[in-house]
């Protein structure tokens, strides 16, 4: 196997040898940097479909086969054994805890969930329809007003209370979101509670009555954390790499990952799915709306449908598809008519030569709002509960960044397609 590629331009005389990088698993790639010194050429790839920006031992994706590992730990088997916390520990230290390092981490996390009673009052700046994705994006980037005694960026322990503060105050922050957005009093934490369950208080308990969290429901989110806690390079993972390689405040870094979650492309497309599946409305109008998405006139895309990197089926959907099933048989009658739709535009959709030429299949948002609604989650919280998540990945990608001393600022360069160089017209002769 060749360890060289070579690289003939259209006017280089000798061609230029350009090393093979190989990780552990996955596709190897062409070492490319400086080229532009070597060759004279830069690479051309826009959107980064087949760029590596970094090397990472966090997670790794077989899009073909279908595959997720996290630190090596295939997400099925964490996500039927394992518990949010748990999978977090994992993922932002490298391997599973002990049972005393996850009695460390749980009390960690557990003493860092409330809140400065001044950043409380910044949700009471907001109307009451901003959407909570909004208020998260302003809150999280406002946490950099804090924590100036421990946001020293180079010490190793300050990342960790980085990452810690994150974990614990992130749910604190989404509930505080959805209160607003519903005009109810703010709950703070229990800390008798577990994460997933305070964070089932914090949105539907009121002071005037007793909550007692369901443990279907805690269970239901924990495995959904896990699944949606990290997936290597993504849009908004990216981002707070490329914002935290500038040295910037790492709140600061990763309020920029919940804005590019926001987007419907990206982690909106759980909110997006539950709007679709409401406008398809019942199985009757299923062919009609896999018709609209193969339109290519028709903005219309199957929310839910395709992925980047996976071109089978995405093993997160796959989990998320049977768990419907445990929480549907629970709770409401609705969300097994929304479940059935789903079911009947997958297999509409793929029996479709559109769909299957494309290997478009379902990811992880397709399902994730039918267990969402069902716990009496709204539509535009579901993307809340994804940045919760995330935030896990977020974090152990920013540390994993900036523990790497070959750290450098990332700054693309482009094909530059304007005007070439010409002289100011006074505004009276143009
Ligand atoms: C997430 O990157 C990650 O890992 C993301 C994520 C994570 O955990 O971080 O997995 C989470 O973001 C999942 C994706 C959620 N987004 C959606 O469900 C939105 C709907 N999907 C599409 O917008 C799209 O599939 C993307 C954005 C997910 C992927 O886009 P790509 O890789 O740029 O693919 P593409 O748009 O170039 O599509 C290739 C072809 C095109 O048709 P042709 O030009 O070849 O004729 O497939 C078509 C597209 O038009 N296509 C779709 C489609 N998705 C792709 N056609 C109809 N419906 C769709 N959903």
């Amino acid at each position: 196997m060749t360890n060289q590629y070579s690289l003939s331009g259209p006017d280089s005389n000798e061609p230029t040898e350009l090393a093979r990088v190989e990780g552990t698993l996955g596709t190897p790639a062409v070492d490319v940097r400086g080229l532009n010194q070597k060759a004279g050429v830069f690479t051309y790839d826009p959107a980064f479909t087949a760029t590596c920006s970094c090397e990472s031992d966090i997670t790794f994706i077989d899009g073909a086969n279908g595959q997720l590992l996290y630190r090596g730990y295939p997400i099925d088997q964490l996500a039927e054994k394992a518990s949010h916390l748990e999978v977090s520990y994992l993922l932002i230290n490298g391997e599973l805890p002990s049972q005393d390092q996850m009695d460390t981490f749980r009390e960690s996390i557990t003493h860092h969930t409330m809140l400065n009673t001044s950043l409380m009052k910044f949700f009471d700046s907001f109307h009451y329809d901003a959407h909570p994705m909004a208020m998260m994006t302003g809150i999280v980037g406002s946490l950099a007003a804090f924590y100036h005694d421990t946001t020293n960026i180079h010490d190793p322990e300050h990342r960790e209370i980085f990452a810690h503060r994150m974990i614990a105050k992130i749910p604190t922050i989404a509930a505080a979101a959805y209160k607003h957005s519903v005009g109810q009093p703010i709950m703070s934490p229990n800390n008798e509670l577990g994460y997933t369950a305070n964070l089932l208080r914090m949105m539907f308990a009121v002071p005037a009555e007793t909550y007692e969290v369901d443990s279907i429901a805690s269970k239901a989110l924990e495995v959904l954390f896990m699944l949606h806690a990290d997936h290597e390079q993504n849009a908004s993972t990216s981002t707070v790499r490329m914002a935290g390689s500038t040295g910037a405040n790492p709140y600061a870094a990763l309020s920029t990952g919940i804005a590019a979650l926001w987007g419907p492309a990206h982690g909106g497309a759980n909110e997006a799915v539950l709007n679709m599946l409401n406008e398809i409305g019942d199985s009757s109008q299923v062919s009609k709306y896999v018709e609209k998405a193969k339109d290519k006139n028709d903005p219309f895309k199957l929310m839910g449908f395709g992925h980047r990197v996976y071109k089978n089926f995405d093993p997160r959907a796959l989990v998320i598809r049977e768990y419907c099933h445990q929480v549907l048989d629970h709770y409401n009658t609705h969300g097994h008519r929304l479940f059935d739709l789903a079911r009947e535009l997958e297999k509409v959709a793929l029996e479709d030569d559109y769909f299957v030429e494309r290997k478009l299949y379902p990811n992880v948002d397709f399902y994730s709002g039918i267990i969402y609604e069902a716990l009496g989650i709204p539509a535009n919280m579901f993307t809340p509960m994804f940045a919760i998540a995330r935030t896990v990945g977020w974090c152990a990608h920013w540390m994993e960044m900036m523990n790497d001393p070959g750290t450098r600022i990332a700054r693309p360069r482009q094909i530059y397609t304007g005007y070439t160089k010409r002289d100011y017209v006074d505004i009276g002769h143009r």
